[in-house]
């Protein structure tokens, strides 16, 4: 079938501020990218998301735009930006730049005019309310970093007026209704489309419509972390009524005139909603990435919610309906310590992983140093923690009641920072990420889980294993074409699945568990001409024709023509 460049590529998630610093100040830079990009070349990427460069901040690690047109200088300058971007090319890899659309820094230009007073021509960029009769916030939303007294609402003296961020007071919210800030957004994003990048990856998109009047949540404050009566509830500015139009109207003003790839994502997408957004006949986005294995809510997924949820959206996958694979990202844990082993089994662990991912139909994503099997840090102390929705809701919990050692036990898990921490090139001091001091701390792992020591594993590194993955995209046909099906369905430990085409039948087998099962093919499997293309135990016995063991996290990728 024809398929579209994004379909059949890799992407790469680069976090430039944790990747590689060339200059010792101790934050990851574009040269230190551009050497860097040899190594990707070598891994076999076709695309590379770069998280939020611009000028920021950093409130909220680059999150918080304050000038949409302008590299922040200690990334580098424009015109490493745009060597970089040549050099990319040139090895064939495509870049997809971070937008981020909902929200901007306080600093931005447009909110420093919108706040100077009500008739300044930037004031309905911005979301502005008047106080309650009583002076007080316009309704009882919370914002998602926890910060201040909990609220949305920030107050602004010079107008009287409150603004509207969802996510923190130095991140206020654009106002989507407002036509010249559409067209400011429309006008920069065909900026960079003119500048040679490939696409833009949409950042909390569905949020970029309120509901009407703002009225107040019904949903009960989270005792750990809502307080003064303010509660988080993502939902209410979430895939609200209207949403499509704005949508469509970027894609007539933008993407439509351009070779570019969009994905968005998708907090409040489910398999239910999602065609509403990607089918291509729609011309809205391209792809999204859903939340409905990845929840900051619960530690993993259970094997039958995975069916659930893979078998759904590939029931929807035609040539105008396409999902993403990824389980890890910026925002996540690293994937091998929370959906599998980061202990004796990690190596083990982060092949069946990775394995998953490339075998699932969709566009699989790589988040850096996922090919290395990089695992969650364990800082001390809250000081060493830099997120700031641990730090946030830290506070709150404290705030709280909670005992601060209990607070820091239960959010070490899912801070941001585990995914965040310096990448792992060497064992040379700070994991060879910078000859300086680290913006954040590196893992103290860093000595024996590196690039270069998971390399010198040859065949066996977790690096080789993915080369291998991506390189398997090319070559077998049933990965982007074959249908998908899940056998053993009541199985505990065991995810096994054929993806079929009329060239291939491929089936894989993956112990997602510390714990050693038995392998026996449903009949309809049994007696075939299986050849067996990846294993991560090849000490282990291979065949297929009578049940035999299956070790813990062992998985197994065959083939039949
Ligand atoms: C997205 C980003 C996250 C950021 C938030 C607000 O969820 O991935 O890192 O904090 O949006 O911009
Ligand atoms: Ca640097």
């Amino acid at each position: 079938m024809d398929r579209q460049w994004w379909q059949k590529a890799v992407v790469y998630q680069i976090y430039c501020k944790s990747f590689c610093d060339s200059n010792g100040d101790g934050i990851g830079d574009l040269p230190g990218v551009m050497s860097k990009l040899p190594m990707l070349k070598e891994l076999g990427v076709d695309c590379i998301w770069f998280t939020p460069i611009y000028v920021s901040p950093q409130v909220d690690g680059g999150y918080d735009v304050a000038d949409y047109y302008r590299i922040d200088p200690v990334y580098g300058s424009m015109d490493e930006f745009k060597q970089m971007l040549d050099m990319a090319h040139s090895l064939g890899i495509r870049v997809v730049m971070d937008m981020v659309l909902n929200h901007s820094s306080d600093q931005c230009v447009w909110f420093q005019e919108s706040r100077k007073s009500k008739d300044n021509p930037y004031r309905n960029y911005y979301i502005w309310q008047p106080p309650k009769a009583d002076g007080s916030e316009p309704n009882n939303w919370g914002n998602y970093f926890r910060e201040g007294n909990g609220s949305a609402w920030s107050f602004d003296e010079t107008t009287g007026e409150y603004y509207l961020h969802q996510y923190c007071s130095k991140m206020p919210d654009m106002n989507w209704e407002y036509e010249p800030l559409r067209q400011e957004l429309y006008k920069m994003l065909r900026w960079w489309l003119e500048l040679g990048v490939d696409g833009f990856r949409l950042d909390v998109f569905t949020r970029i419509k309120k509901p009407a009047g703002f009225p107040d949540t019904t949903k009960k404050p989270d005792p750990q972390l809502d307080r003064n009566g303010f509660v988080m509830d993502g939902t209410m500015c979430q895939c609200r009524e209207g949403i499509h139009e704005f949508i469509q109207e970027m894609h007539r003003e933008v993407f439509g005139k351009y070779d570019c790839y969009t994905v968005g994502e998708g907090a409040g997408v489910t398999w239910e909603n999602a065609a509403g957004f990607i089918d291509l006949r729609r011309k809205e986005l391209d792809s999204v990435y859903h939340f409905q294995l990845t929840s900051r809510f619960a530690p993993t997924f259970t094997l039958e919610k995975y069916r659930q949820v893979q078998s759904k959206w590939a029931e929807q996958v035609s040539k105008d309906f396409w999902p993403t694979q990824y389980l890890s990202n910026h925002d996540l844990p690293r994937q091998v310590s929370r959906h599998g082993n980061d202990g004796v089994y990690r190596v083990e662990a982060a092949k069946l992983l990775g394995t998953l991912i490339h075998t699932m139909p969709g566009t699989p994503y790589v988040y850096q140093g996922e090919e290395i099997g990089m695992t969650n840090v364990k800082y001390e102390s809250i000081a060493d923690y830099q997120d700031c929705y641990t730090v946030g809701e830290y506070h709150s919990m404290v705030a709280n009641g909670k005992d601060p050692d209990v607070a820091l036990e239960a959010l070490r898990p899912l801070s941001r920072d585990n995914a965040r921490a310096p990448y792992q090139w060497n064992a040379t001091e700070n994991a060879g990420f910078t000859t300086g001091k680290p913006w954040l701390k590196p893992n103290l792992n860093y000595q024996e889980l590196n690039l270069e020591t998971d390399r010198a594993a040859g065949e066996q590194s977790v690096f080789a294993w993915y080369q291998k993955l991506i390189r398997m995209r090319k070559t077998e046909p049933a990965i982007l074409d074959g249908d998908m099906q899940f056998w053993l369905e009541d199985h505990p430990q065991v995810l096994m699945y054929t993806r079929s085409c009329p060239e291939q039948t491929m089936l894989v087998i993956a112990n997602k568990s510390g714990e050693q099962s038995t392998l026996q093919l449903p009949e309809a499997l049994a007696g075939k001409q299986w050849k067996r293309l990846l294993a991560n135990r090849t000490d282990l016995e291979a065949s297929l024709d009578r049940p035999r063991a299956l070790a813990p996290w062992e998985v197994e990728v065959y083939s039949m023509a």
